[in-house]
This record gives structure tokens, sequence and C-alpha cells, in this order.
């Protein structure tokens, strides 16, 4: 079986993890965390960050730093992960999901325009596959409608938008560290703060609703509850596995890339005949390899496809399923048709992807691909 994800072990992960169990210090934010914080910051040159137990971790911090409450509205694709929902949906926000662009599952610029209400107090930005959305479209919007603008950069480590690195555009950005992502920690997130006065607060909300962050930096003498918060720090487990996969992470970029790559070159000419789309960038993005998919012509199409590569072995899968529609948000949602969301809900395919993966079992994945559409 050629699986669509398996987690890739370097090495330096399990010597971190040990070192950490052997100087006893298991807690949070420890050497290992303050590491991995380093890291993101002179790398990305982000201001502030704190890593997170998830991505999902990392946007209900933002919709707490947002103070987001009732009645607020918040803009956002339909095609996303539910995480990137429910964190705002949680503080009791009016959750307002705007349509993908035809070409791109990117949220449509013109879909959320249509969206804006004077309550609207949030937008949030799904880099889909790490792909940048239209940052400075966003960022325009954003200020003339004094809207606050969140980056759910999941997927998007290494990305860039007109050479700036995505995480440092919205208020407050999130990363996810899941074992399906380029850098992993099984599970684990980031949260950047681009918004000097919500840093400290940040760092409130990161431990529990206390001061403890400063008590630790010998700031203050005790710390104490003195705001809303949750235990949304990761172990110095987590962080030092994290670190280990971060010291490899041109090779991680490398390898992927490589492997997208061999994936476009070998099907072009299937694209070219019809057959199906391949990822499209916009001209502002760059590609961090962090998904191959292929977008097929129809939903049945898309079913027999995956059916008759798990016969050959391939573990390819859909991805979203639009939230307009979930279960859950039925009978919320306003009406409007988001044709772009439904057509990559239905349509949208990611093939095998990871460091893993040989060139020979790409080429013949896509062997199987060419004869799906010439049978
Ligand atoms: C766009 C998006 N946001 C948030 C998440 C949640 O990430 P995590 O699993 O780290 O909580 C995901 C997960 O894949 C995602 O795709």
């Amino acid at each position: 079986m050629i699986r669509f994800n398996k987690p890739y072990l370097f090495g330096q992960e399990l010597e971190n993890v040990k070192r950490a169990v052997i100087e006893g210090r298991l807690a949070g934010n420890g050497d290992f965390t303050k590491a991995c914080h380093s890291y993101f910051q002179d790398r990305y040159g982000f201001e502030k960050v704190l890593l997170t137990t998830s991505c999902t971790d990392a946007l209900e911090m933002c919709a707490l730093l947002l103070d987001i409450k009732e009645g607020d509205e918040v803009i956002m694709p339909s095609y996303t992960f539910v995480s990137t929902a429910n964190a705002f949906a949680l503080r009791g926000a009016k959750i307002v999901f705007a349509d993908s662009n035809s070409e791109h599952p990117n949220i449509s610029i013109e879909s959320i325009k249509e969206c804006i209400t004077k309550r609207t107090k949030t937008i949030v930005a799904v880099h889909y596959g790490g792909a940048a959305c239209d940052m400075d479209a966003l960022s325009e919007l954003c200020n003339n409608h004094k809207i606050s603008l969140v980056e759910d950069a999941a997927q998007a480590i290494e990305s860039l938008y007109n050479g700036k690195p995505l995480g440092s555009f919205g208020d407050c950005a999130t990363f996810s560290f899941h074992e399906t992502k380029n850098v992993v920690s099984g599970e684990g997130g980031l949260l950047v703060v681009n918004n000097e006065c919500s840093a400290a607060r940040a760092e409130i909300i990161w431990e529990k609703g206390t001061n403890r962050t400063a008590f630790f930096r010998g700031e203050i003498d005790k710390y104490g509850w003195v705001d809303l918060g949750s235990s949304f720090l990761p172990s110095e487990l987590i962080a030092a596995y994290l670190y280990g996969q971060l010291e490899n992470l041109e090779a991680i970029q490398e390898g992927r890339l490589i492997r997208w790559n061999r994936y476009y070159e070998n099907l072009t000419e299937l694209a070219f005949a019809g057959s199906f789309e391949l990822p499209m960038l916009p001209t502002y993005a760059t590609n961090n390899a962090h998904i191959f998919y292929i977008v097929c012509n129809s939903a049945t199409d898309r079913i027999e496809l995956i059916e008759f590569l798990k016969n050959k072995g391939i573990g390819a899968v859909f991805h979203y399923l639009s939230l307009h529609k979930s279960a859950f948000f039925e009978g919320k949602h306003d009406g409007r048709d988001l044709p772009n969301a439904d057509r990559f809900s239905e349509c949208l395919v990611r093939l095998p992807l990871h460091l893993h993966l040989k060139t020979q079992e790409i080429d013949f994945i896509c062997q199987c691909l060419t004869d799906f559409y010439n049978k």
C-alpha cells in the first residue's frame, strides 16, 4: 500500500526528546519551547510566537485575543477545516461563509465583499495547500472596514506572499504541526501575534489566564488569575520533537518539492487533454509543496478515481467538505450558493506526498491515473 501520508523521522527528534526527559523538565515553556520560538522569530521575522498544542488551539487563542463575542460576524471560506470555524463559533460569533475562487480553493475577495456588514469583526484567510491568499486585497479590505485579520496558515509553513512570509500579515496567525503537515510533532501548533498590544495578553491566555510567564521571567513576585485563558502550551516533549524537525526543515522542503514537481511534470499531458485540473499557483504565491492535488471534472469521476487507486494500493483522499452544508451548520447558513467551494468539496483529490515516497511510486501513481483516464 502506498500510504497517503507517513511522518518522516530524522533521528534528532528522538535525541531531543531523550534530552528533555533526562534533564527532567517536561512541562511547557522550557528550553526546547524557547528554542522553537527563537527559530520561528529568526527565520520568519515574527515578533511574538507561542507554541500551542494544535493549530485548533492557536485559532481559539485568536478568538480570545480579538475579543470575539456573541453577535460578532466572522467571515471565512466555507472550504476549510472545521477548526477554522469552531474556534470563533465557541465564542458565540456568527460564522459567515464566503466562496472560494473559481480556479483556486482560497477565499474569493469578491465573495467577501458581499458578506461584509457593520457587525463584521474579523476575516479569517486560509492559505489552502500553503498557497497565499491575496494579502494586499485582504489587508486593504480590513483597513477600510476596520476589521481584524487572522491568517489560518495551518498548511503554509515556509510560504511567501510577494516575498514576505505568510503569518506576518494578519493581526494574528496560526500554523499546524499535525502529523500530516510538512513539519510535524504529532499534534502541535503555533500562534503568531503581530499586534504589539495583544502580545502580552497572548502569554496570559496561553498560561490558563495567569501571568505565570512574566513570573517565570522574574518580572513579578507572584502570579494569579488575570484574564480568560486555558492550557494552550504543549509539553517539552512535543517541543523537543518539533525542534528536531525544524533542524531539518531545508531537507524536508527540498524533498517535498522534488516529489511535487515530479507529479506536476508527469501529469501535465493528462491535464492538458482535459482529464482534470492541476494545482494553480497565483503569481504572488510560492509553493511549499504541502499538498499535491488534482481537481476532477465531476463528483462521480472523483469517487471512481479514488476507488480505482485504492484497488491499486494507493491512498488518495478527498479534502474538506463545504462547511455551509455541514450537519452542524445546516439551518444557520443564509442560503447563498457557494458553487466554487462545492466544486472543490466534490472534485478535489489529494495524492500521497511524503518523504518516504519513492520516485518509482510517484511514476506508478501517475501511470495509474493515465490508465484510469484512458480506459
Ligand atoms: C486550514 C486548517 N486549519 C486548522 C487545522 C487544524 O489543525 P490542527 O490539527 O493542528 O489542530 C487544519 C488541519 O488540518 C487545517 O487544515
